[in-house]
């Protein structure tokens, strides 16, 4: 693939194993002499305690068998490396039994673990030895599982879905930007409560990173080391511990596709360590041109091509994003293997969910644009593999923003679990533009009425920019211009448009890419609506907020609230970030303002909208945990409802039936009856307006006032 590079190289065909016996003279040769083939084999390896495997095996030769071999094997070894080890013996005793469990698990996934590994690794003749190292890296990880997280394992291998619940709501914040230290970050429990959040994101500004433009904390120099002036990881793992005791599930970012440039494995390539320079893509000028015409440009405003030159190896480093971000070389087993120990590392600390960023850049191949390639899914079943060894109560999320097809293949029980529904932002914000539901609504229909097994997190907005993600072969069939509806997406959010009531900045220059970047307040028009003191507007802006979240919290899957975009209070933008010479290039710094807790900068008026927002959508989040049952993962049913402006869906399951309505014109919309009562709605109750009084008569039809939803369900005996 790289012949000359330090990449993969499959004509060069050697064990994974035997590296450890050449560490002397590959330190003292610098990187840039690297392309004898002697060397390239040195830097190939993968450094291990264990005996070199006589027996080479490659895709075909390689059995089930084999790898139940390699497993008692590997079992046999951990065992006498506890029962040899200065343990007590009680810890003994409870690490051997730990590996009896481990072992079972193992054997489970043995057969995957096999069909993944073949398909990214088969080619090799030191396939056994790649396959021994993987499977032992995952044993090894569960068995430094402390004894809670075991217990939460063993609840949740008995209810494998316990995340696809209506109970689930996640929020995301950056520690930093939000109350600047992980001890505040305690006395934040409140907030969570009060928003019946139980996963709780912490975006990767936590960790060490480098100075200056880090992208957002997604340049991570060292997934073990949280930034100093936020903690230390024993004090994040108490944070943890403690969310856990107020049932809420730590997250974290995972950067699989990169590093840092000053991540050890970075830093040691730089030095010249031949092993570390594999685990990156490190070329010459010719090399990388082969690459370059078919990639593309992710921050095209900011930065031209996908390669920075290191003057350290004198090479081009792959840096699909900024340069500070070095992607990894998944061609490289020893790349997979070291990531699955981070990966264990952070679920040992206590992370419930980690968050898979950038996945569809994780394979490279050369000829291609390197995104969405076939290997990708097979290194998430390797990952999904070790975390059903090693810590099934730990799930993944997939960040892949683009068309439902694209995305999805990342995205299932033996994939991430969860994956951000990327389209749906685009539609609401889209149905809210032109007061029309009908693509929402047939974008609802094909990808979110069948029963994928996929369980999506639903959000208005991220920390990153709106982006016009949808499918383009159901614009077409439904006579919508792709280009042309991203770019009115992104004229109408970024104010563009006469009559829009929304403040945005573009992502992309080019609007064509439909890219925006503003809080959820100042899209629905909150910044506007203050700037001109109007209560109508604000009253306005304060329910389109209201109407798109009752829509996340009643799709299938699990609504996100931003808390540093503030969603909750609907955060108007932040223009400081103009001033910053490291953040005024990156718009997105528009939605992540530094919280102002206590509201002291504000005006009353601004106080009023920030209280209105957060006690909606704190009842919305309530009324969802408490009261319907039918909106977890489950199927929905997209219904007609007589008017283009009113997204009517079922969701029902064997608790419940709900009838969701939601109105996106600025004006009142009479409902039909004939709508109702063909879904049995003939009496129910709005659980949104009026959850405890009495049901609504709908024989005569119902009027939605503007802007306003409705989840209704039907009162038995007037059926
Ligand atoms: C993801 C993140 C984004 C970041 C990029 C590179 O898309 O969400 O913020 O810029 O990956 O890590």
């Amino acid at each position: 693939m790289y012949p000359n590079s330090v990449g993969y190289n499959p004509i060069v065909q050697h064990s994974i194993l035997d590296s450890d016996k050449t560490p002397e003279k590959d330190h003292s040769t610098s990187g840039a002499e690297c392309s004898t083939p002697l060397r390239e084999i040195e830097m190939m390896t993968m450094s291990s305690s264990a005996s070199v495997s006589q027996t080479r095996f490659t895709r075909n030769e390689f059995q089930l068998g084999d790898s139940k071999q390699i497993l008692k094997e590997t079992v046999g070894q951990l065992e006498s490396e506890i029962r040899n080890s200065n343990s007590s013996a009680s810890e003994k005793t409870e690490k051997l039994e730990h590996l009896k469990v481990l072992e079972h698990r193992s054997s489970g996934q043995l057969q995957r673990l096999t069909s993944n590994l073949k398909a990214l690794y088969g080619d090799r003749h030191d396939f056994k030895d790649v396959f021994k190292r993987i499977l032992q890296t995952f044993i090894a990880g569960g068995l430094e599982r402390p004894s809670e997280l075991k217990e939460l394992d063993k609840q949740r291998e008995n209810n494998p879905n316990w995340f696809a619940s209506n109970k689930s709501i996640e929020a995301t914040l950056y520690v930093d930007r939000h109350c600047k230290t992980l001890d505040n970050l305690e006395k934040e429990i409140n907030l969570f409560k009060s928003l019946n959040v139980n996963i709780l994101h912490l975006m990767p500004t936590i960790y060490k990173l480098p100075a200056g433009d880090n992208d957002g904390g997604y340049a991570i120099s060292d997934f073990r080391t949280v930034d100093p002036d936020i903690g230390t990881m024993d004090q994040l793992r108490d944070v943890f511990t403690s969310m856990r005791k107020h049932g809420i599930s730590p997250a974290m970012d995972v950067t699989v596709n990169h590093t840092s440039h000053e991540h050890p494995w970075a830093e040691a390539a730089k030095a010249g360590d031949p092993e570390k320079q594999g685990f990156y893509f490190l070329m010459s000028e010719a090399e990388k041109n082969e690459y370059q015409p078919n990639l593309i440009d992710v921050f095209p405003d900011i930065r031209k091509g996908s390669f920075t030159w290191n003057k350290d190896t004198s090479k081009f480093v792959w840096t699909t994003f900024k340069s500070s971000q070095w992607d990894l070389n998944y061609n490289n087993p020893k790349v997979l293997a070291a990531m699955a120990n981070e990966l264990m590392f952070l679920a040992n600390q206590g992370a419930e969910m980690l968050r898979f960023d950038a996945v569809p850049l994780i394979s490279k191949k050369k000829g291609t644009n390197c995104l969405y390639q076939e290997n990708v899914p097979h290194i998430l079943q390797t990952f999904n593999v070790m975390q059903k060894i090693a810590a099934p109560g730990m799930i993944f999320k997939s960040e892949a923003i683009d068309e439902p097809k694209l995305i999805k293949p990342y995205v299932g029980h033996d994939l991430c679990q969860l994956g951000y529904n990327a389209t749906l932002p685009f539609h609401l914000w889209d149905a809210l533009k032109h007061q029309d539901s009908t693509f929402l609504s047939a974008a609802l229909t094909k990808h979110m009425q069948t029963p994928e097994g996929r369980v999506w997190v639903n959000y208005t907005r991220c920390h990153d920019e709106l982006a016009a993600k949808f499918d383009s072969d159901l614009a077409k069939e439904s006579g919508i211009d792709r280009r042309q509806r991203s770019e009115e997406l992104a004229h109408f959010y970024s104010g563009a448009t006469e009559g829009s009531f929304s403040k945005g900045k573009l992502f992309l220059s080019n609007p064509a890419s439909g890219t925006v970047s503003a809080t959820q307040g100042s899209l629905a028009g909150v910044e506007q609506a203050l700037q001109n003191k109007d209560p109508q507007q604000i009253e306005a802006a304060v329910n389109r907020i209201k109407l798109l979240n009752s829509v996340v919290m009643s799709v299938p899957g699990i609504p996100l609230i931003n808390l540093t975009g503030g969603d909750d209070r609907g955060q108007i933008n932040d223009y400081s970030y103009l001033q910053d010479s490291d953040k005024k290039h990156d718009s997105r710094w528009l939605h992540r303002p530094m919280r102002d807790i206590d509201f002291k900068q504000k005006d009353a008026l601004e106080v009023q909208v920030m209280d209105k927002v957060f006690t909606d959508l704190a009842e919305l989040t309530r009324i969802r945990a408490q009261d319907m049952p039918a909106f977890g993962a489950g199927l929905m049913q997209v219904v007609g409802t007589g008017k283009n402006s009113v997204l009517g869906f079922i969701r029902e399951n064997d608790q419940q039936k709900v009838m969701v309505l939601a109105n996106f014109s600025d004006k009142p919309q009479p409902i039909d009856s004939k709508y109702l009562s063909r879904h049995n709605m003939v009496s129910a109750i709005d659980k949104i307006s009026q959850e405890d009084a009495q049901a609504l008569n709908l024989d005569t039809g119902i009027e939605l006032a503007p802007y306003q939803s409705m989840w209704l369900v039907p009162v038995e005996n007037k059926t």
